[in-house]
């Protein structure tokens, strides 16, 4: 991946932190975007520790005018725009009668109007170069339904799948390959707060008996960003432990 420019959102932490580091192991340089500003510097720090390029560029996903901003700065500091994750994503769990219609818009503008706000933004670079990927993340809420007071969350992670098929057919002429993970439960902050009962009734659900790790979801992540990746696209690659089996 040398030479390649990526853009990893939610990248301070868990699956877009990993994300970021095992693409800039592969030589991408990473823009490290999160709405976390703090974090993103530490991120970057262990990157280049590690001989890796990366840079931080603060971004709340949910306003255009942001997203937009993100892709020009990226371009203006290295000229270029290969890769895209749209990482960034939020899991309040809020039972059905209690969901509010402040809480249900923020979870679409930060969960799901990147996918196609950014990624219209990076396509309109990509393009230029007849060269790109996209990976967006849903979910095993997004494939089945979700458990445990998930029901808007799930819907959102359902629209990235719909959203990815049908942007991939778009930008399809432009060698831009448009894909969706959807990973099943992964240790990460999205899951701190879950009680010890509830993490048990995921597990059992699992064939492979526990949670992932985000680096085993980063892993398939940068897969489909690579070079080898070349006739993939609209796809879900579901990363769960064989919780879904489609
Ligand atoms: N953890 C899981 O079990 C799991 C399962 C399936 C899908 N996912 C998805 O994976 C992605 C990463 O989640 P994670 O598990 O690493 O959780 P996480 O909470 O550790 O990371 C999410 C990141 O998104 C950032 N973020 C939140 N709102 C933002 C905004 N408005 N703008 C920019 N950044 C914002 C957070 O600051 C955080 O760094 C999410 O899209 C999530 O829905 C997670």
């Amino acid at each position: 991946m040398k030479d390649r420019v990526a853009i990893v959102t939610g990248a301070a932490r868990g699956i877009g932190a990993a994300t970021a580091q095992v693409l800039a192991q592969k030589g991408a340089k990473v823009a490290v975007s999160d709405i976390d500003a703090g974090l993103i510097e530490q991120v970057v720090a262990t990157i280049q520790q590690a001989g890796g390029e990366a840079a931080a560029f603060p971004c709340d996903v949910s306003h255009p005018s942001e997203t937009d901003k993100l892709v020009n700065d990226v371009v203006s500091k290295y000229g270029r725009l290969d890769i895209l994750v749209n990482n960034a994503g939020i899991c309040p769990r809020i039972p059905v009668d209690e969901m509010t219609e402040e809480m249900f818009d923020l979870m679409f503008n930060i969960n799901l109007k990147p996918v196609f706000f950014l990624t219209r933004a990076a396509a309109n670079v990509m393009k230029l170069q007849n060269w790109g990927r996209v990976v967006n993340i849903s979910s095993t809420a997004g494939r089945i339904g979700a458990m445990h007071n998930s029901t808007v969350y799930s819907g959102t992670k359902g629209g990235v799948l719909a959203m990815t098929k049908s942007l991939a057919r778009h930008y399809a002429p432009y060698n831009i390959l448009i894909n969706a993970i959807a990973p099943g439960t992964v240790d990460t902050r999205m899951f701190a707060n879950v009680a010890a009962e509830t993490r048990e009734e995921y597990v059992e659900t699992v064939p492979l008996g526990r949670f992932a790790q985000p680096i085993e979801i980063a892993h398939s992540i940068v897969h489909l960003c690579s070079e080898e990746t070349t006739w993939v696209t609209g796809a879900t690659l579901d990363v769960n432990g064989g919780v879904v089996m489609v």
